[in-house]
């Protein structure tokens, strides 16, 4: 486990942007495709409706708005950042990194760009790596991005995973401030369960062969009971961690942005650590499990309804494959 607050010089997000794709696609869609039913995914799950990206579009297609806007809302552009980091599982391609991709098509000059996969905890670890960066002084200012295209990998012969996912992105600039930011971070793996949640093709593992295609071995696999346990375990324990290290205690925090895969996990979540629903950002409903956009995308939704002030106590908790976590709990800055 990774565990630290940070006494350091303050750093924190001055911009926040993100994209969701047009296309909406609701549970009655799905149920042409496998058998099930509106009622069912809304009781197990919470989600309502997700949105897919269209057949030609790629992540860096939905990343490229979602980073302009947080270049925008923090009064910079691309040439004022040195390090991209793209977390995601769903690279436009192998290689090159999609945050190379992206760093061209933003015309960030030479700004140091890669991709970070840590499953749906990839915004945490990439938002983790850019604080340190920034707070040493290796990085002036880094873009972060979590973005996922999960559609483009689900098998909808699989009812079992297909209800689950939907597409997103979204893209934070990380900097120093004269005060605020983030006091600390925790962040963890655990490979022993890596086997719940997997996509054995395609890698060195398995490469791409007639067979692979055949059996399916390039599509997303997860043992959802399993991973249902890992994430109600890690979304309580990681919390309670930092907020211990940070000498913060659950009534501090004033807005909790925990991942978005299952209203269920949230719920448990939120009964075991004792914050009023009040405090906690629900949007799963409406995106489905986005995996790296979650935290972003309903962080935004927490600023844009009016919940996050200036100094607020902010908490987010990410987990999925790997199977990983990471927290961070940070006092929230408005711009500069
Ligand atoms: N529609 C109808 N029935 C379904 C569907 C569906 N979409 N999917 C599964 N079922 C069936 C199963 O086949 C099973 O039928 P059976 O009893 O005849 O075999 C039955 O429903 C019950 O299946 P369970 O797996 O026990 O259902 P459960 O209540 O556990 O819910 C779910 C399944 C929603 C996947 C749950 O386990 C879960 O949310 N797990 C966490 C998964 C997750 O969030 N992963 C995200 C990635 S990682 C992360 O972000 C943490």
């Amino acid at each position: 486990m990774m565990l630290g607050s940070a006494n350091g010089v303050p750093v924190s997000i001055t911009g926040l942007g993100v994209h969701v794709p047009e296309r909406v696609v609701t549970n009655d869609d799905l149920a042409q495709l496998v058998d099930t039913s509106d009622e069912w995914i809304v009781s197990r799950t919470g989600i309502r409706e997700r949105r897919f990206v269209r057949d030609d579009e790629a992540l860096s297609d939905i990343a490229l708005p979602a980073a302009q806007a947080a270049l925008a809302q923090a009064g910079i552009t691309a040439r004022d950042i040195d390090l991209l980091i793209v977390a995601t599982v769903t690279a436009d391609m192998q290689f090159p990194s999609t945050a190379a991709i992206l760093a061209d098509r933003l015309d960030a000059g030479d700004a140091a760009a890669y991709d970070l996969a840590a499953g749906c905890t990839g915004f945490m670890y990439g938002l983790a790596q850019a604080f340190g960066m920034v707070e040493s002084g290796l990085s002036k200012r880094a873009l972060v991005v979590g973005g996922d295209v999960l559609s483009k990998l689900m098998n909808f012969a699989d009812r079992s995973t297909c209800v689950l996912f939907g597409d997103g992105a979204g893209a934070v600039v990380v900097e120093r401030v004269p005060k605020g930011g983030f006091l600390g971070f925790e962040l963890g793996a655990d490979g022993a369960g890596g086997k719940d949640l997997i996509l054995p093709a395609g890698g060195s593992r398995q490469p791409t062969t007639a067979e692979t295609v055949a059996n399916g071995a390039h599509y997303v696999h997860m043992n959802g009971r399993e991973v249902f346990k890992f994430a109600t375990r890690v979304l309580v324990n990681s919390a309670e961690t930092i907020l211990a290290t940070c000498d913060l205690s659950i009534d501090d925090v004033d807005v909790y942005v925990p991942h978005q895969a299952n209203v269920r996990i949230i719920d448990h979540a939120v009964a075991k650590l004792g914050i009023p629903k009040e405090k906690v950002i629900v949007n799963v409903d409406r995106y489905g499990n986005t995996s790296s956009a979650s935290i972003p995308l309903a962080l935004a939704e927490a600023i844009s309804s009016g919940l996050v002030h200036d100094g607020d106590t902010v908490l987010m908790t990410g987990m999925g494959a790997g199977l990983t976590w990471g927290s961070a709990v940070m006092h929230w800055t408005n711009g500069r």
